[in-house]
């Protein structure tokens, strides 16, 4: 069974679908891999580590040969178009924003695989890719962060005097959230978070954050665990409550997400203007919205001297690790489509994580 491990073609896209140890992996279950040329380069893996691995490096049209083919970002129609038909793609695809990519897959009967839908159930954890990449962004974003402020981040008591650790605060304490208190508090900052889900409260006190939190006569959770959108009541509650919390901060951290929808507006215009001069937002949900006024996709936009980082794709900018991320994460994926003694995919549609990941209708 041939896999194909397609370079990415997305602009700024560091990451690579497999890495060298996994391609060891897969090739002692019995698989063969082609990786095409480059592919592995941005991410720290050359040509010569995959080739180490047991890969075959190819030219990019050689790579259609594969029965299976694996990347981070959706395939393009181009790529779709030199496919065989009966390919099996596994990649994030976000199916229900791709019509026109998922009626090109359906027309070449082409199998995908969508890694952004794999259900939080226990056992589908390890396949989990749009939890490991939140988790790295979290961790990315407060770096960036930290590198943009002009402050460091633990209380220092030198001779020349004493300087004040950063107050760093955090919206969402999801997966990208939580990751992004751990790393403050291990910088040594002073942080503290929110969220609408009051089940958040232990995991950021656990974590040694101060957790600030509207109250709220409704359950703001829904049964999988998601925020609900907050109503007119609520979010004039919740921007009560952080007009007073933001202005003190040196970095805000904005992670709140609710899925299929826009991200909600949390930091005001007034809001960005109350903070001091050199503190700084990076807003991880500028691509599906933004959590923050001001903050756009791809830019730094500065407001009163206060920096709001809008980067795109934060996973990328920490891309080896992110990849060493995703290829376990595919492998393991794989693991339930691939019969490893007869040596075959066995696709079983009544499995709940191939029902949630199989993308196999059109859609209009
Ligand atoms: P997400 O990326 O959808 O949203 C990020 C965070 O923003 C969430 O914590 C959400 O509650 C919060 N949020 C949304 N609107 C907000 C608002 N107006 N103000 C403040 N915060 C707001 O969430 P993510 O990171 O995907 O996690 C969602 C849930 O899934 C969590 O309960 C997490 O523990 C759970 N989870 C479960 C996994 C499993 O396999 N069982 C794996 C990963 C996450």
């Amino acid at each position: 069974m041939l896999i194909g491990v397609l370079k990415e073609s997305k602009e700024f896209e560091k990451r690579v679908a497999l890495t060298p140890d996994i391609v060891k992996l897969l090739i002692k279950k019995g698989f063969q891999v082609l990786v095409e040329t480059g592919a592995g380069l941005s991410s720290a893996f050359s040509d010569l580590n995959f080739k180490d691995s047991g890969a075959k490096i190819v030219e990019a049209h050689e790579i259609y040969e594969a029965k299976i083919l694996v990347k981070v970002n959706p395939f393009t129609i181009l790529e779709v178009n030199q496919m065989k038909s009966e390919t099996v793609c596994i990649s994030f695809l976000y199916a229900y924003t791709q019509a026109d990519l998922v009626n090109a897959l359906k027309s070449k009967n082409i199998s995908a695989f969508s890694m952004d839908a794999i259900p939080r159930i226990s056992r589908a954890q390890k396949m989990d890719a749009l939890s490991s990449q939140a988790n790295l962004a979290g961790y990315k974003a407060v770096l960036l962060g930290a590198n943009a402020l002009g402050k460091i981040f633990p209380l220092m008591m030198t001779a020349a005097g004493t300087i004040t650790p950063a107050k760093f605060f955090v919206i969402g304490a999801g997966v990208a959230g939580l990751q992004a208190i751990a790393t403050a508090k291990r910088l040594g900052g002073v942080v503290s978070a929110t969220d609408v889900r009051s089940s958040s409260k232990e995991q950021v006190e656990s974590l040694g954050g101060k957790f600030v939190f509207a109250e709220s006569s409704k359950n703001l959770e829904t049964s999988g665990g998601y925020a609900k959108e907050l109503d007119e009541e609520d979010k004039k509650k919740q921007e009560e409550l952080l007009k007073n919390t933001i202005k003190n901060q040196d970095i805000v951290i904005c992670t709140a997400l609710i899925p299929g929808k826009k991200a909600p507006r949390i930091v005001t215009d007034e809001m960005v203007k109350s903070m001091k001069s050199g503190s700084v937002i990076c807003d991880l949900a500028v691509e599906q919205g933004g959590n923050s006024a001001f903050s756009e996709p791809g830019k730094i936009v500065v407001i009163n001297g206060v920096k709001i980082i809008g980067h795109k794709n934060f996973p990328s900018r920490i891309s080896e690790s992110a990849s060493i991320l995703f290829a376990k994460n595919v492998l393991n994926f794989l693991e339930i489509i691939y019969d490893k003694v007869e040596k075959k995919l066995k696709i079983d549609e009544n499995d709940e994580i191939i029902k949630a990941v199989y993308i196999n209708k059109e859609i209009s």
